[in-house]
């Protein structure tokens, strides 16, 4: 619940710093090789996935447990909003009711606290899925220099897991995001709620990794699975 709460506190904030979600969410549905009407979109924020969504659907339901997301994701008739938290098995049940043909997560399940568990779920549909995953090389060089392990899992760990459950193929994707200035940099990391909440560096910590960051770039790096 707690990195729910980092993201609802920079929903305000959203828009402007998710650039590199919007590119992961434009590049995730160009790759889907149908067009399915029935969609489970798992971690749907404010509604990037739904957004890029240029055929006729009969069903979208988008799951997220920030109700500040929920609340500007696009509504209609075929979209509906579910809250709800996707590490809880209770919300599988309740959409095993459902009619789907498809699943989609993009930049979300790397936040789950068992993501094993959680594509396990995802199993019991049968159904394609098409994710993105961020992986642990994001923000690989600021790891490095402050010296803390990052909070995501690498990529041959998604791999591994993802493998027991589906046929899937993998592509990994690395961005950068550049920034005017360090501080604007380090700005972008506080508002933008891609920290997952964590506070582990002081302030005397804070500025030396500030001083010592080499350039005014981060790294990300994506996982997309695909149902082959
Ligand atoms: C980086 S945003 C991505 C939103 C959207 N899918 C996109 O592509 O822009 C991650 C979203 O996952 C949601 N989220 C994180 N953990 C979750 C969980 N356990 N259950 C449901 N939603 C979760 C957050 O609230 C947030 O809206």
């Amino acid at each position: 619940m707690k990195i729910a709460k980092e993201f609802s506190k920079h929903a305000l904030y959203y828009d402007s710093y998710n650039t590199i979600q919007k590119k992961v969410a434009r590049k995730l549905i160009a790759d889907m090789k149908s067009k399915p009407k029935n969609i489970l979109d798992l971690g749907c924020g404010k509604g990037a996935v739904c957004n890029e969504i240029s055929w006729k659907i009969d069903n979208f339901v988008g799951v997220d447990f920030a109700e500040a997301m929920l609340s500007s994701h696009p509504k209609s008739d075929a979209i509906t909003c579910k809250r709800g938290n996707f590490d809880d098995t209770q919300l599988f049940e309740e959409l095993k009711n459902e009619k789907f043909d498809y699943i989609i997560s993009a930049s979300a399940l790397q936040w789950s606290v068992d993501i094993d568990k959680v594509l396990n779920s995802l199993s019991n549909f049968n159904l394609p899925i098409s994710l993105a995953i961020f992986t642990c090389n994001t923000f690989k060089t600021l790891h490095k220099i402050a010296n803390v392990q990052p909070l995501l899992l690498c990529s041959d760990d998604i791999k591994k897991i993802a493998d027991r459950y589906f046929k899937v193929k993998y592509e990994l994707v690395s961005y950068t995001l550049e920034f005017n200035s360090k501080h604007e940099l380090f700005q972008y990391i506080k508002k933008s709620g891609v920290s997952g909440s964590r506070k582990i560096l002081s302030y005397k910590q804070t500025r030396k990794l500030i001083n010592e960051y080499p350039h005014n770039v981060l790294e990300f790096e994506v996982l997309f699975i695909h149902s082959v």
